[in-house]
């Protein structure tokens, strides 16, 4: 219950699903969390009920496709939190489902700028206060997705690739400083983003991306917490640079048919 005592801690998309799983993970585990989201009514009450069970959080309205309101939460959770040791790159949007030249200019604009400039505008901003404590965990949400192929998720899958390379960049370049940099790939998550995926494309896609899963279900968001939680810990201090996969198996076996063997 105290792996993250003291530190301080960012989340992007903390409001719901995943990120909602990794704040209040962090929170139970000692960190003073930060988190920032579009949806204020939800992560205000979120920050709030983890206020009364007596931990240390806030709400930050967030718009991760603003450069200025992801610089107004990092230098927030500085001002109020003294330091920041683990920042987690969550928010992310899921556009696709459909062939890629079907896709607009501006949903493409839109997915890389919510997915993916946002990465490196909150490494921006995080790095030197990082760099001047002498050291912090950064944690970027990748996706199964950017490992194996599914059928419309071409732009979606390119921003997680990019991901997970500017993680590797970045774990090589900012070792020497003791920040590690790290991403995890979830599997399918049982959250509001494929709640809306299956009332968009039909609950055909549900039943498959069970049997995609060789565990034979999909993944919870607590589960995604902990592998969070585990990297930004001391306990990951020699864990760099790596994409950790909590993804039920999917990537271990792309295609997988449950009925074959
Ligand atoms: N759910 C999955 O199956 C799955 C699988 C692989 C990767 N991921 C990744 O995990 C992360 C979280 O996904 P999720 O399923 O929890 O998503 P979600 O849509 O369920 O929740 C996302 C949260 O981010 C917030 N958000 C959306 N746009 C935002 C913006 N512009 N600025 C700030 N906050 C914004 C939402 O309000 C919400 O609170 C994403 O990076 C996603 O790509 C999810």
């Amino acid at each position: 219950m105290d792996r993250l005592q003291g530190k301080v801690a960012v989340i992007t998309g903390g409001a719901d699903g995943i990120g909602n799983a990794i704040a209040n993970g962090m929170a139970h585990e000692g960190a003073h969390v930060f988190i920032g989201d579009i949806s204020d009514k939800k992560g205000e009450a979120f920050a709030r009920s983890l206020r009364d069970e007596g931990l240390k959080a806030d709400f930050v309205h967030c718009d991760v496709a603003e450069d200025g309101d992801i610089r107004n939460l990092i230098e927030t959770a500085i001002d109020k939190g003294g330091r920041l040791d683990i920042l987690v790159n969550n928010a992310a949007i899921a556009i696709g489902g459909f062939p890629i030249h079907d896709m607009t200019d501006e949903q493409w604009t839109r997915l890389m700028t919510v997915n993916l400039t946002s990465v490196f505008r909150g490494c921006k901003y995080a790095l030197p206060q990082m760099i001047e404590q002498g050291g912090g965990a950064i944690i970027n949400m990748a996706s199964a997705q950017g490992h194996v192929g599914l059928d419309g998720w071409t732009a979606y899958a390119g921003a997680k690739g990019a991901v997970m390379s500017m993680t590797r960049q970045m774990a090589v370049e900012f070792g020497p400083r003791n920040i590690r940099v790290n991403s995890i790939s979830p599997g399918t998550i049982n959250t509001p983003m494929n709640e809306k995926v299956i009332a968009d494309l039909g609950d055909h896609v549900a039943r498959a991306w069970v049997k995609m899963h060789p565990i034979g279900r999909i993944g919870e968001p607590r589960e995604i917490a902990e592998a969070a939680i585990y990297l930004a810990s001391d306990a990951a201090g020699f864990t760099t640079g790596i994409d950790l996969r909590v993804d039920g198996g999917l990537t271990a076996a792309p295609r997988y048919v449950p009925d074959l063997v």
